[in-house]
């Protein structure tokens, strides 16, 4: 089956994906977004921006300790996701998280879980979210300690790594790079308007089904690390990827370790 184009930076791609990210990834990012919550004040009525809100991980959990939240994507399908769950306290806009069409200190919390780091401007969005948090107010930004990633992408470079040492694949985001690093990642938001950054790492296990490998080519479509690949190394990845979980497999489930970064800094 055709794979769609993997181009994080073009809003048509994530538009394409809205109902795989929400059946695959939700339920693994939410696990981080409750983590970055639970980091922040916020009680019924803090106004909350999520950027880049995907399928609503923030969001919705925001919503659920009833923040009123914005949450919003540059993807249209993502938006509208979020919006079709119909909460009154969740608004919902399509919007670039580089250049924000919103009012300066219009918000008590502003959240990105493994948004901003993906932003081709990704310094811009983080000089945006210090821009519309109030003074006083805070921030939560959640990265990947692998500049590869986490989960089915981390899984997937790694095995083709192995196998095609010679084919070695760029990170292509350098947010993804710089904020990987604790101290990358303080300094950027230091020099982004923020204050006092804490950062913790924050572990939990993708729980890969055993399933996904009865159409492989499918359930891996949105990673840029199989994408890219010839056909054939395609299939040879897949193969391996296979053998390596049922080698290391818990039930219907292969474990794969992931730890992100969470940082929480103050508006001064
Ligand atoms: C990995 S998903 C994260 C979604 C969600 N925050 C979560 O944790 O599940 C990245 C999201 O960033 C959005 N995105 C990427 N670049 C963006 C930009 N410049 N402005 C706004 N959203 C963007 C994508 O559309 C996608 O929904």
């Amino acid at each position: 089956m055709p794979m769609p184009d993997h181009n994080p930076n073009d809003p048509a791609y994530w538009d394409t994906v809205v109902a795989n990210y929400e059946a695959q990834a939700q339920p693994f990012t939410g696990f981080f977004a409750e983590a970055a919550l639970a980091r922040l004040d916020i009680s019924p009525g803090t106004r909350l921006l999520d950027v880049a809100c995907g399928t609503g991980a923030v969001a919705l959990a925001a919503a659920r300790l009833g923040a009123e939240v914005l949450a919003i994507d540059f993807s249209q399908g993502m938006v509208a996701r979020v919006l079709s769950h119909g909460l009154p306290n969740v608004a919902g806009r399509q919007m670039d998280g580089q250049a924000l069409d919103l009012p300066d200190g219009a918000f008590d919390a502003v959240v990105s879980v493994f948004g901003v780091m993906l932003f081709a401007d990704w310094r811009a969005g983080l000089r945006e979210m210090a821009r519309v948090t109030r003074p006083g107010g805070q921030a939560a930004v959640a990265v990947w300690r692998d500049p590869r990633g986490a989960a089915t992408h981390l899984f997937i470079a790694q095995v083709r790594a192995d196998l095609f040492p010679d084919h070695a694949m760029a990170v292509p985001f350098s947010g993804m790079t710089v904020l990987s690093d604790p101290d990358g990642l303080a300094a950027c938001l230091v020099e982004a308007g923020f204050a006092d950054p804490v950062i913790v790492p924050v572990h939990h296990d993708f729980h890969l089904n055993m399933a996904a490998f009865d159409d492989a080519e499918r359930f891996f479509a949105m990673s840029p690390a199989l994408t890219t690949l010839a056909p054939e190394q395609r299939t040879a990845v897949l193969a391996e990827m296979r053998r390596r979980a049922e080698a290391g497999r818990t039930g219907d489930t292969y474990p794969i370790p992931a730890t992100a970064l969470i940082a929480v800094a103050r508006r001064p």
